[in-house]
């Protein structure tokens, strides 16, 4: 088989790209760097990759439209009977399903994940695929588990996004300010213990840093709460080296509980 034209060889090519930081497009048209002419003008500098600017709307501001609806909501059913009639994130019209939470909301820990994938977009689930697995097994090792109805070893999880990205790319700052004011809800409605923010989005969203590297095991405080950096498990299942780290955290969380 043809590397180049290989479907599988161009995917892996581009997620190790992507892995490297390489995941935004700066041109429309491939430019082969290697086969340049000698004497060809330096392309014109572009401007740092941002985010596009979204195009001005019309009519009202999103995020005050958020503030408003997730103030209206008295509980999580109704905060979640917002999201479903909350108009103004695009990422809702290429989604299936909204992803808003699983487990058990009286659970002492609450986990805030990034978004969801496109295993969790067709379950209407946060973390139900390999990285969901791999989180299911790392909280199954300190004794707490989404499944449970007992509120001392229940978790409660949900996402910093409740509609899929496309190709799974990460959330742009415009997309998370516009749901955090849902987020900072779910979490005052559900009110844990501890929230754990499962890599760098949450820490981004909730806590204004990232650098989950310098960031994890580090308690910090969100909604008043105690607040808890973790590596992301779909990080773990690429990095595995780091799963002491993650197994230290786990260890400091678990304390936390006991103490
Ligand atoms: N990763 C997340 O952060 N959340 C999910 O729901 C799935 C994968």
């Amino acid at each position: 088989m043809d590397p180049a034209t290989d479907f599988h060889a161009l995917k892996s090519l581009l997620q190790w790209q992507v892995e490297l930081g390489a995941d935004e497009a700066i041109g429309e048209a491939p430019l082969n760097r290697y086969e340049l002419p000698e004497a060809a003008p330096a392309p014109a500098p572009k401007a740092a990759p941002t985010v596009a600017a979204p195009e001005p709307r019309e009519g009202p501001d999103p995020v005050v439209e958020a503030r408003n609806a997730a103030a209206r909501a008295g509980d999580l059913n109704s905060l979640r009977a917002e999201l479903e009639g909350f108009p103004h994130c695009d990422l809702r019209m290429g989604a299936t399903n909204l992803v808003f939470a699983d487990g058990n909301p009286a659970a002492r820990v609450m986990i805030v994940g990034e978004a969801p994938g496109r295993d969790e977009d067709r379950a209407g689930k946060p973390f139900v695929g390999r990285a969901g697995q791999m989180l299911d097994r790392m909280f199954d090792a300190i004794g707490l588990n989404r499944a449970s109805p007992d509120a001392e070893t229940a978790l409660y999880i949900t996402n910093i996004l409740p509609w899929r990205p496309p190709q799974n790319r990460d959330p742009t700052l415009p997309e998370m300010n516009m749901m955090l004011p849902f987020v900072k809800r779910h979490i005052e409605l559900a009110a844990p213990e501890i929230v754990v923010l499962m890599g760098n989005i949450p820490c981004q969203a909730l806590i204004g840093q990232r650098g989950i590297t310098r960031l994890r095991g580090t308690w910090t405080e969100v909604q008043g709460r105690p607040a808890l950096p973790m590596f992301h498990p779909a990080f773990l299942l690429r990095q595995p080296l780091m799963k002491r780290e993650a197994w230290a955290d786990l260890l400091a969380l678990k304390a936390r509980l006991e103490g």
